[in-house]
């Protein structure tokens, strides 16, 4: 078969890497990529949101099956752009990813099909929103209700900030059409964790589940990022939580689109906190996330590519995937300024020798080649994987590597998978 994967960052690398490794696979593309996709995909010339240019691609390049990364494009309807082209996609259609495409939308779905979540209120009138949060008091969670680029959720301590927030989204337009509609939620205590489920519309196959790390900084300290490091398996989600996670919040959503003619198929991410009580849903998302996918790619021992193909043509039941019970950790290298504004184009030197360590596999998430040099192209910039016996041994084969890197003008986390080391299983 002829791929092409859409997308340009670490969780597209990953895939890449997955994908270009199975006997299916004669020929991959992927656009627009990096440097380290380059390594295992042709890459094309062609921006992730694209949708007209990435189906043009994928007809002349004679596509036999696409594979879209990012939530951007399958919110604003790729998947359907190739369905339409005739072409075979793994990824929801607009419809289906408004479960990350739009906040209300998938508090609804919860509502109708008793999915346990965080209590909320949608609100587009700026004083019944601070009417509400008066009400409800502090702490508290201002929501925009559409895509904002993993900015639009304010988890506010006190009762000013929120008010802050609905009023910059409601009458200061901070995140345009996204923000004019705002959903207010309890504020959820707890320990956060990824569970990905593969679905075909009808059926479902879980994946296995990650912690990422949203804070800049060590100790959970800073701005929001999209993801600083993560790690597999998790503690928490032992396998009672994870069924009951299944059973509680993933099948009844499957179910629920399937019935209300929204089937989802593709992977379905599901954001939760756990606490006491069990597993709540946070968030949906409608990919893999990034860059939980390395961890799993890593991990995953089968052939991914009969799984992507049977969420597009229905089958998952019949599918089974193996997993290595080894740990999988990845630690991000981010250019110094990030989340907020940076500089590209530093020259980044060691990764050769930093990718002989045992056990290390370096994704690319932000490069760019020039000629033999690779310069950082982004915010987050490498993801620096490794896999080992223990949590405790692959966090330290994933630093033995990033200290190998040579790049001063980067930054990462130095405690990925605190929760993890040295707890007991
Ligand atoms: P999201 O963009 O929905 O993933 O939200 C970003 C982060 O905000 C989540 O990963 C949580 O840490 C936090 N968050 C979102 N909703 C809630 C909530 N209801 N209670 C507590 N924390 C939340
Ligand atoms: N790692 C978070 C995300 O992909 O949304």
């Amino acid at each position: 078969m002829r791929i092409l994967v859409v997308g340009g960052g670490g969780r597209e690398h990953a895939l890449c890497w997955a994908i270009s490794a199975s006997p299916l696979c004669t020929k991959l593309y992927c656009a627009p990529g990096n440097a380290g996709i380059a390594q295992v995909a042709e890459c094309m010339d062609v921006g992730t949101e694209d949708i007209a240019g990435q189906v043009a691609l994928a007809q002349r390049l004679k596509i036999d099956f696409v594979v879209i990364g990012p939530d951007a494009p399958l919110v604003a309807g790729m998947a359907d752009g190739f369905a339409a082209a005739g072409l075979k996609v793994f990824g929801p259609s607009k419809a289906a990813a408004q479960l990350e495409g739009s906040k209300s939308f998938t508090k609804e779905l919860c509502q109708r099909h008793n999915i346990p979540t965080a209590a909320y209120e949608r609100f587009t009138d700026l004083d019944k929103a601070i009417a509400y949060i008066n009400a409800q008091g502090a702490p508290i969670v201002v929501k925009a209700d559409g895509l904002a680029a993993g900015k639009g959720v304010i988890v506010a301590e006190t009762v000013d900030q929120a008010i802050e927030a609905v009023r910059d989204m409601l009458a200061g337009n901070r995140f345009g059409a996204a923000g004019a509609s705002v959903v207010i939620e309890e504020f959820m205590e707890g320990e956060e964790a990824s569970l990905f489920a593969l679905c075909d519309g009808e059926h479902v196959l879980p994946l296995v589940a990650a912690q990422d790390h949203k804070r800049a900084f060590d100790g959970d300290k800073g701005p929001n990022t999209g993801g600083m490091g993560a790690y597999s398996p998790v503690p928490i989600l032992d396998q009672a939580m994870f069924d009951r996670a299944m059973r509680e919040i993933i099948l009844p959503t499957v179910r629920g689109m399937k019935a209300e003619g929204v089937p989802f198929k593709g992977v379905l991410y599901a954001g939760l906190m756990i606490d006491g009580n069990g597993p709540r849903l946070v968030e949906y998302n409608c990919r893999f996330g990034d860059p939980e996918c390395q961890v799993l790619m890593m991990r995953l021992k089968s052939d991914i590519v009969p799984a992507l193909i049977a969420c597009a043509d229905g089958g998952l039941n019949h599918l089974d995937l193996r997993w290595s019970d080894q740990a999988a950790l990845t630690v991000i290298l981010a250019t110094k300024g990030y989340p907020d504004a940076y500089k590209n184009g530093s020259e980044i030197r060691g990764l050769a020798e930093a990718g002989k360590v045992e056990g290390v596999e370096i994704f690319h998430a932000g490069t760019k080649a020039d000629g033999p040099r690779i310069l950082a192209n982004g915010g987050r910039v490498l993801n620096v994987t490794a896999m080992a016996p223990t949590v405790e041994e692959a966090r330290a084969r994933a630093y033995r590597a990033v200290d190998l890197i040579d790049w001063p003008e980067g930054f990462c986390r130095r405690d990925i998978a605190w929760r993890a080391v040295g707890r007991k299983p």
